[in-house]
């Protein structure tokens, strides 16, 4: 077959630094030649220089990659140059959208060596290891609201939450599926006993889909009681599946629970395989520490697994994620360099083929 094109958006803040890392190691798995990369310089500087930050022709050509990589976009909360959710909502939420990318797809695993900084007694050894199937394009980031009466008193200002029945079924159908070839559970989480609509008709495909999964045991939690099981008793969990927002407060959570943001890496999955899937670590351009040298790459590495695994190389993604796994494993608590960890994992892919 040909060689995948692969497109780059390294992005903003610690984007491009953790990017870097990920093509390293990258490259150590798979060689220099088994890809072809294009980088596209998208982000907040682009945006200042030109006023575009996606324009129809930059789409239509990413439309017809294998995958994207993604670092982050956005700029520091409280930028007086860049206003809050030009970036996020105009390239990453676009991209999603536009690519038809229904299920966000995020893993979370307590690696042996790695301390629970939330959790101390959870104990590592690899009983806490789940997924997040999160919805991608739907619910409260449909993009569906509008101001009444804007900068008065009386302002009304409305976000509504589109939920589909097609939706909902294919990201609860992928969810039965993985599970099976999982630990063989899948949990619920949403709020329907407030959110009577759409938690309803989560509800009820829940429940229809789960006839033809028998072997595939469910349970169901409000997302506020969810919180509290993912600090307390993380190992319940095997698969989650839950709406757009509620996954993307949960994958926050779920990472820090298993060893913090910088370990967290996702996948936006175009299920239909009619357009690229898009790969990128669960954390943001963080600006606080931006040009540091100190952001932790392993999420966006091990986002390279996630995408091996998406284009059918799944031997190669076990080599990424059993370096990581090496690597975290001899970790220490003295801070290492961004491009120390990656070089210290394309090292371990390297020996490891
Ligand atoms: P963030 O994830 O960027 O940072 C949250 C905290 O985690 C910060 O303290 C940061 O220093 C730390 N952190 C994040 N990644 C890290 C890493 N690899 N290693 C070590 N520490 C790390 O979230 P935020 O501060 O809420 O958002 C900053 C900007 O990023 C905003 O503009 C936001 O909209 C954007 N954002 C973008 C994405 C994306 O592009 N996928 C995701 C989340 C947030
Ligand atoms: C994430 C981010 C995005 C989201 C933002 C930046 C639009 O927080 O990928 O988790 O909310 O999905
Ligand atoms: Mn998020």
């Amino acid at each position: 077959p040909a060689r995948p094109n692969i497109a780059v958006i390294p992005g903003d803040g610690i984007g491009p630094e953790v990017v870097a890392e990920a093509l390293k190691v990258l490259t150590a798995t798979v060689g220099p030649d088994a890809f072809t990369f294009t980088h596209y310089d998208l982000g907040a500087d682009h945006w200042l220089d030109t006023g575009e930050v996606l324009n129809d022709d930059t789409l239509a050509d990413l439309a017809t990659k294998d995958a994207i990589i993604l670092g982050a976009v956005g700029a520091a909360p409280g930028s007086t140059t860049v206003p809050s959710g030009l970036l996020e909502r105009g390239l990453l939420l676009k991209l999603r959208f536009a690519l038809d990318q229904d299920v966000n797809l995020r893993p979370s695993k307590l690696y042996p060596g790695v301390r629970n900084p939330l959790a101390p007694w959870v104990t590592c050894g690899g009983d806490v290891d789940f997924v997040v199937v999160r919805e991608g394009t739907e619910g409260l980031y449909a993009g569906n609201g509008g101001s009444l009466r804007k900068g008065t008193p009386d302002e009304v200002a409305t976000e509504v939450s589109v939920n589909t029945a097609f939706g909902v079924e294919r990201v609860i159908r992928y969810a039965f599926q993985l599970a099976i070839r999982r630990r063989g559970h899948l949990t619920l989480l949403h709020k329907h006993n407030v959110l009577v609509h759409a938690g309803g008709l989560w509800n009820r495909v829940f429940t229809e889909v789960s006839k033809e999964f028998p072997g595939v045991t469910t349970s169901y939690l409000h997302i506020d009681a969810a919180t509290i099981a993912m600090v307390t008793d993380p190992a319940r969990f095997d698969v989650i599946v839950t709406d757009n927002l509620f996954g993307d407060i949960i994958t926050d959570e779920a990472a820090a629970v298993t060893g913090g943001i910088g370990l967290a890496p996702s996948a936006n999955i175009n299920t239909a395989h009619t357009f690229p899937s898009m790969f990128e670590p669960v954390h943001g351009s963080a600006p606080d520490i931006a040009g540091k040298g100190i952001a932790d790459p392993t999420a966006a590495i091990s986002s390279m697994a996630l995408m091996l695994d998406h284009l059918g190389r799944p031997r190669d993604a076990a080599r990424i994620e059993a370096a990581v796994a090496a690597d975290m494993a001899g970790r220490t608590s003295a801070t290492r360099h961004t491009s120390e960890i990656g070089d210290a994992i394309a090292s371990l892919v390297a020996g490891a083929s």
